[in-house]
This record gives C-alpha cells, structure tokens and sequence, in this order.
C-alpha cells in the first residue's frame, strides 16, 4: 500500500496557512460594474439622442413583458445614492459605461454640454468616496441616427464615427478617469444584434455582412485606442472587456490542457485573437472561406494597438476535451441535468475564473488583467427580514473567487474583479425578470435595498480574502 506523503505535509499552523492562502494581492481592486442603458433611465432627458436599444424596447414584442430601459433604476437622478451603496459595500473601483448619444445625440458632430456633465458629477463623487472609475465607452447604446445613416456596425463610417467619441470623452475625463474599455462584448452586441436579431437593432444579416460587422467593431476598438492615446492624459490607461470564450480543461491533464488552449484561441478569432494577434487565424479566415470579412493589413495593424489591460467577462465556461481528429478538440454540450443560475444560460462553472487569466497569459502574454464581469441572477425573493437571503448568490460568488485566487496564487496578472451587478437592472431581451444585483430594486418605488450577498460581497473586500 502507498501512502500520499502530501497527507502528512500539514503542520500545526496549516489552518493559519489555509486563511492566508486565500488572501488575493496586495492593491487588489473590488468592484462591481454596469451599463448606461441598464441602470440610467432619463432616456431622452437633457438633450439626450435615441439608442438603439431606445428603439428596440419601444417596439412592441420585442423584451419580454414589454419592459423598457426608459426609467431603469432611475439611477441619472439616484447616482449619489448609488456611490453611497458602493461606498457601503467596500468596494474601491466601478465600472460604467457612458452613453454615446447622451454625449452626440446625432452620432457625430456637435456635442450636448449636459450628456457629458453627468458623467463629470458621477466621476467626482466617485472620487470623493474614494471609488476609482473605469469606463466603458460603448456598452451597446449605439445612436440610433447612426444605424439609420449607414446602418450601424455594418459601416466604417460608425468604426470612426466611434474613435471621435472615445477621443472626445477621454480628452475631457480623463484628467479623473485613469482607465477606459472601448467596448464590451463583441460577440454579444454584433452575434445577437446583427446576425441572430435577439437584442438591438435587430438585424439577421448572411454570414459575409456579418463577418464585416466583426470586422468593422474590432477596428472600431482599435481606432478608439488610437484616438484616446492621441487626446487623453498621458497616464491614461486603455483595455476592453471581453466576453472571453473561455476553454476548460474537461479533466487536468496535459493533453485536455493543450486542447482547451487551442479551442480558446479559435474561439475567440474573430474578436481577441484577433485584436491581440493582429491576424485573423487561418482556420477562421479557411471555415469563413469566401464570406471572410474584407481588410488590409493597414486595418489589422490597427486592430492590434497596444492595450494598457484586457479586461474579461466571466459567466458560462465552454468544457473541453482532447480528440484524436481534427482540429484535436472537442466542446462538450451541457446536460440537462448541468446546475445553472436563474438566467437561462447560466450554467455553472467557476473554473472559468481560473482558465480565463492563465489563457491570456500563456496565449498572449497579457500583463495586466481584470475580470471585468462575473455574476449570476438569482430568484431574490426578501426573507421577513426584507433582505433577499441570496444564498445561491453566494455560493456562486464564493466559488468564483475561489477559482480566481487559485489564479492570482500561481501568478496570474489579474489585478481587480467587478462583480455584475451593482444594483439589480434592465437585462436586456430579458427585462426587468433577471435580477443580477448583490442589491435589490424594487421598481415600483426604486427603493434600494442590498441582499445578503452584498454583505459577502463586503466582507471579501475589506479583508482582500475569499471570506
Ligand atoms: C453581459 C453583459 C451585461 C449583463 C450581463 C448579465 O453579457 O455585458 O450587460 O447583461 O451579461
């Protein structure tokens, strides 16, 4: 018989060793982020232009129980409110999003004072409770004009139409504001908006437009990077968050290892392969054949400007194993029976936390990471005490964090996590029925009130530890 000696490597101080080992690095930064469109409401308030997603909810059938973004949480009124919950629950960073048509009601042209003056109170108070402001700069909220003018994403026209944007808000914030994404989530606004029609403007576009649309908001992020570099304070730092397909080793093994790394890359060739690469691969440009997208190489330069960060967004993990044919991997379907959150795609599985950073380091050596979303929605019924007792919440988030500190201890680069969301919000397609906040919003009154989670979430921030 063999004895593991690892059983009696415990020492008497091991219990003391074991709380240490869940402490993440010193200058971690906890957060939680949001959308424009989800929380602000005030949809068409001091000069503001129409979204698409204005739009689109306004159309009947559209979101389910004809929800709209028009009041959300109110939170263009209620922000002071908001800094105080983040102030509340110990967090040191958040993450927003600005409104492009708050900022150019017409897309382009002239800009409207007061679009901008919100996000000029919002960072100040952020910076008075000692909160440190990311911001995104398109997080799905195109100006409508601009879908109407040269169909959206479809033209380059929008792709510079962005970059005099992002220049415009960076020059003018970011004597505050230290660090900007350019966009959030390529795979969602242009796979579901322009080829599925599930979420704004609602277009099924043939695979070669669709491929141009890929090709035209990458290189709109890469414009962006131009034009904040060109026009922002010189510390300015500069990412994107990205929804990451994120490979899982099926079992930890070398060769499921190696498999998930290639399946990670592939997966993800048209947005950050591409963006951190600077070249579509060739098994993209080969499985797309003559619907590829149309560039040059003066594009793909573009594309691949230098990121100060990639910021990744974390949900669902993609389970892979190694096969003996090609391309020698496999993405398992979930069963049934897989454990998932109230949303519908919420399948659990917090190895992604620890995949996703040790993909981007090994893959492109990416020095500076954060998670920029990780969440789930939850049922959040309130308990007779009135707070919703989110254990499922909890449970998530605790084995999320985990598998990220599992990440930080082997030296992944990951230097903040924000969790989605601050307060709960208007989730798309979904309405007002998903309710991802670690604080409830009652609609009715929009009374704020934090869920137990919120105090787990507290607890993990102020000690820097999973707690
Ligand atoms: C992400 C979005 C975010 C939110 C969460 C649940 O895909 O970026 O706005 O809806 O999902």
């Amino acid at each position: 018989m063999t004895v593991d000696a690892t059983q009696h490597s415990r020492t008497p101080s091991a219990e003391h060793e074991n709380q240490a080992s869940q402490t993440f690095p010193e200058g971690f930064l906890w957060g939680t982020a949001t959308a424009s469109y989800q929380i602000e409401g005030a949809w068409n308030e001091d000069g503001k232009g129409e979204s698409i997603w204005d739009r689109f909810a306004h159309t009947p059938g559209r979101i389910d129980n004809g929800d709209t973004g028009d009041v959300a949480a109110d939170h263009y009124r209620l922000y002071k409110d908001d800094v105080r919950l983040m102030k509340a629950l110990g967090a040191n960073a958040y993450r927003f999003s600005i409104s492009w048509p708050r900022i150019f009601p017409d897309g382009a042209g002239a800009a409207n004072p007061k679009g901008l003056d919100f996000y000029n109170r919002l960072v100040d108070e952020l910076l008075a409770a000692g909160i440190a402001p990311f911001a995104t700069l398109y997080h799905w909220d195109l100006p409508q004009v601009l879908q109407d003018r040269w169909g959206g994403w479809e033209s380059r026209d929008t792709a510079r139409a962005f970059a005099d944007y992002a220049g415009y808000v960076a020059e003018r914030l970011s004597d505050r504001v230290r660090s900007f994404f350019t966009t959030n989530e390529f795979a969602v606004f242009v796979d579901s908006g322009y080829g599925e029609g599930r979420f704004a403007p609602a277009l099924r576009l043939p695979p070669a437009r669709l491929n141009q649309v890929r090709h035209n908001a990458v290189l709109g992020h890469g414009l962006a990077v131009k034009a904040i570099r060109a026009n922002a304070a010189p510390r300015t730092r500069i990412g994107l968050a990205e929804n990451l397909a994120v490979g899982v080793p099926i079992i930890e093994t070398p060769e499921h290892i190696a498999a998930a790394e290639r399946f990670t890359r592939e997966a993800n060739a048209p947005y950050l392969t591409a963006i951190l690469e600077g070249r579509y691969t060739d098994a993209y440009l080969a499985s797309q054949g003559a619907n590829a997208p149309k560039y040059d190489s003066e594009d793909l330069k573009i594309i691949n400007s230098p990121l100060d960060f990639v910021g990744i967004n974390v949900y669902v993990p993609k389970y892979v194993r190694a096969i003996d044919a090609a391309p020698g991997y496999e993405q398992l379907a979930f069963p049934k029976s897989h454990p998932r959150m109230a949303a519908p795609w919420s399948f659990i599985g917090p190895e992604a936390l620890y995949w996703g950073p040790r993909r981007l380091m090994k893959l492109w050596n990416v020095s500076d990471i954060y998670i920029t979303e990780n969440g789930c929605a939850a049922a959040d019924q309130p308990a007779a005490d009135g707070v919703a007792h989110d254990v499922d919440r909890i449970m998530f988030l605790r084995n999320s964090l985990t598998q990220l500190r599992r990440a930080t201890s082997e030296g992944a680069p990951v230097r903040g996590y924000f969790h989605w969301s601050l307060m709960d919000n208007f989730e798309w397609a979904s309405g007002y029925g998903l309710r991802f906040g670690l604080v409830r919003v009652d609609y009715a009154t929009l009374k704020r009130t934090p869920k137990l989670s919120a105090s787990f979430f507290k607890a993990v921030a102020t000690q820097n530890q999973v707690a």
